[in-house]
């Protein structure tokens, strides 16, 4: 039978899932996470406090296994993620830093950590969750110390680190148009017009269903496609408050269905990434108490309404 992978191959698109090193033992688990997709992502193997635990000192143990286990299977690797305010280790939060200082660091574990995965992966997330939901700038440490211009100065450094691999800006709730993807366009047009090397735009797509779908979505995916850009809808997810009732699932089947037909309808929409596949591994339910059941399998690994829509939309 056909595999999400292999039914999104025939529209030229790849089909991936996160993974995070943890569930990696749980046989059955890896079994369905090689065989259906063509692509994943580290869930948190390769963000800065597990790459850079001391400054200067590296460790690409968590996202070497995911590398290796990709390869095994035939996979692509999206790298997730470079520069980003969460996840940051303590000796970067934990002090106040003069802008050299911290561009020379940034620069550092820009370079070190894209060299050490050069010509492994199809994609790097340079930059993650930039703006805040009206289009301003996030105030991270990044902005505050280096100011907008870091963004440009991170897809440089990467690009000299793998003159190959896709770079990407990447955010939630940037699916419809509206300030925060508006946010995203312009500056995406000031890269592109400034020689800046972006390659594309990365889509969380963490959707719940209390909020609405994102009815614009294949327009605001087409208006970045025209500026010369690739999309893909990298961390999709719908979740629901709990519990999950039989109208719920069903009208999450038809969200993962309805995003799967915005991105095929848009050329350059090259790929669709769910936040793992499984609600046994969400994240969800730790970060969103009292929501759940996001994914398109369950907590048995069984294939849920939204497995099946996919493969219907695929
Ligand atoms: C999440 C991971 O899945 C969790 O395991 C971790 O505890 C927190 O981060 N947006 C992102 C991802 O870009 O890196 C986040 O991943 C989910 C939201």
């Amino acid at each position: 039978k056909a595999t999400l992978a292999d039914l999104a191959q025939r529209h030229g698109r790849y089909f991936g899932s996160a993974t995070d090193n943890p569930e990696l033992t749980d046989v059955p688990y890896t079994k369905i996470l090689g065989h259906e997709f063509d692509s994943i992502t580290p869930g948190n193997g390769m963000k800065w406090y597990a790459t850079e635990p001391q400054q200067g000192v590296f460790d690409f143990t968590a996202g070497d296994e995911i590398v290796n286990l990709a390869r095994a299977n035939h996979q692509k690797v999206r790298g997730h993620t470079l520069v980003w305010h969460s996840q940051l280790p303590d000796w970067l939060t934990g002090k106040e830093w003069e802008a050299d200082e911290l561009r020379a660091v940034l620069k550092n574990h820009i370079q070190t950590e894209v060299r050490h995965y050069r010509g492994k992966l199809y994609a790097w997330d340079v930059v993650n969750e930039a703006f805040n939901e009206d289009g301003t700038y996030r105030e991270t440490v990044f902005y505050k110390t280096l100011g907008p211009g870091y963004i440009a100065d991170a897809l440089r450094w990467a690009r000299q680190a793998d003159p190959r691999v896709k770079l990407y800006l990447n955010d939630y709730n940037i699916e419809a148009i509206g300030p925060k993807s508006d946010a995203y366009y312009k500056l995406a047009k000031e890269l592109k017009a400034q020689g800046v090397p972006l390659d594309g735009v990365g889509f969380q797509a963490h959707l719940a269903l209390q909020y609405g779908y994102p009815t614009t979505l294949e327009d605001n995916l087409r208006r970045f496609s025209r500026l010369g850009l690739d999309t893909a809808l990298t961390e999709v997810d719908v979740r629901m408050l709990l519990p999950a009732t039989e109208e719920k699932l069903a009208e999450q089947a038809q969200w993962y269905a309805d995003m799967t037909d915005a991105c095929l309808a848009v050329r350059r929409c090259v790929g669709i990434t769910i936040w793992d596949y499984t609600d046994k591994y969400s994240w969800i339910p730790a970060v969103f108490p009292g929501e759940g059941a996001a994914l398109p399998w369950d907590e048995q690994l069984k294939p849920k309404p939204a497995y099946f829509a996919l493969r219907n939309a695929l």
